[in-house]
């Protein structure tokens, strides 16, 4: 019977393929964690480790690929790095320690990069993947206070995800009042939020408060004060917690996640 015999292969071929999955996972595994939630417009350390029991490894391939599949970092069996930054958003670093570690940085992680991350390895003791994803945190890049002869304006730059301008005016609610709110895509996927008041400024007039309300969160991400003074703004920006806001604010906040295990192929 040709069909219990094509049976018969079909089940000694898939034993093969259990048994050697099996074997090649004693031989080498990669270590990755399994996802970084990272502000945007920070860096993002993306680590692959091998570990194997065995002597004499020798790794023919390593890559870290997005999971479009475009390869961004990878190395050869001559241990030469070579990074694809292509058109990624972000600026990249690759650093191998050969045999044991690729490393890709994403300098300034944005909003379109966010995804999964595989780590690809093809070595003589077998081929391994093992992926991370990366999630961004809410975030802004910058606030710009200013007065012109329309009014007080605001412009948050770098807004991730989705925000709205609330203003204030001492306790009271404002936004009602807000004029021109427009919003613009930037180039990584965030975006730039610019609210104005309908409202002629008095010097000595009581200040306005912009706020950055993230509806997703529902929570504010960063107010700033614009106060009139001699026709002129006088600006405070408060509470500059944003990614980068104001200066380098290089902040460790990367929560690592358990180590993941090794997935089979
Ligand atoms: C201010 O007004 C806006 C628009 O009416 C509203 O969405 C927001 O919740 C108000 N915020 C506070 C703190 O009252
Ligand atoms: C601006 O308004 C926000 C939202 O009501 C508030 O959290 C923040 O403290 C205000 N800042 C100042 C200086 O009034
Ligand atoms: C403002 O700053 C204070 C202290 O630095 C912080 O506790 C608070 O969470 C910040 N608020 C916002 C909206 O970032």
């Amino acid at each position: 019977m040709t069909k219990m015999k094509l049976f018969t292969e079909r089940t000694v071929i898939l034993w093969l393929c259990v048994a050697v999955a099996l074997t090649t996972a004693e031989l080498v595994k990669l270590n990755t964690v399994d996802s970084l939630i990272v502000p945007c417009h920070q860096s993002v350390t993306l680590q692959c480790s091998i570990s194997t029991s065995q002597e004499g490894l020798s790794v023919t391939h390593m890559a870290w690929v997005r999971q479009d599949g475009k390869c961004l970092c990878d190395v050869n069996e001559t241990g030469v790095t070579g990074t694809h930054p292509g058109n990624t958003p972000s600026v990249m670093e690759c650093s191998y320690t050969p045999q044991t570690q690729l490393t890709l940085t994403l300098l300034q992680v944005q909003p379109l990069e966010q995804g999964k991350y595989l780590c690809k390895l093809r070595s003589n003791k077998g081929v391994k993947m093992s992926t991370t994803t990366v999630k961004l945190q809410e975030c802004y890049r910058t606030v710009q206070p200013s007065i012109s002869d329309e009014g007080p304006t605001c412009t948050f730059t770098g807004v991730y995800p989705d925000g709205k301008v609330h203003w204030f005016q001492g306790p009271n609610n404002v936004t009602g009042e807000s004029k021109i709110n427009t919003k613009q895509v930037e180039d990584g996927g965030s975006l730039t939020v610019t609210s104005s008041l309908k409202r002629k400024t008095v010097s000595g007039e009581g200040s306005y408060n912009c706020s950055l309300w993230i509806p997703s969160t529902g929570a504010y991400l960063t107010s700033s004060l614009v106060v009139p003074e001699h026709g002129e703004a006088r600006v405070n920006v408060l509470n500059a917690s944003g990614a980068g806001a104001i200066g380098p604010m290089w902040k460790p906040w990367v929560f690592l996640v358990p180590l993941s295990t090794l997935f089979l192929v």
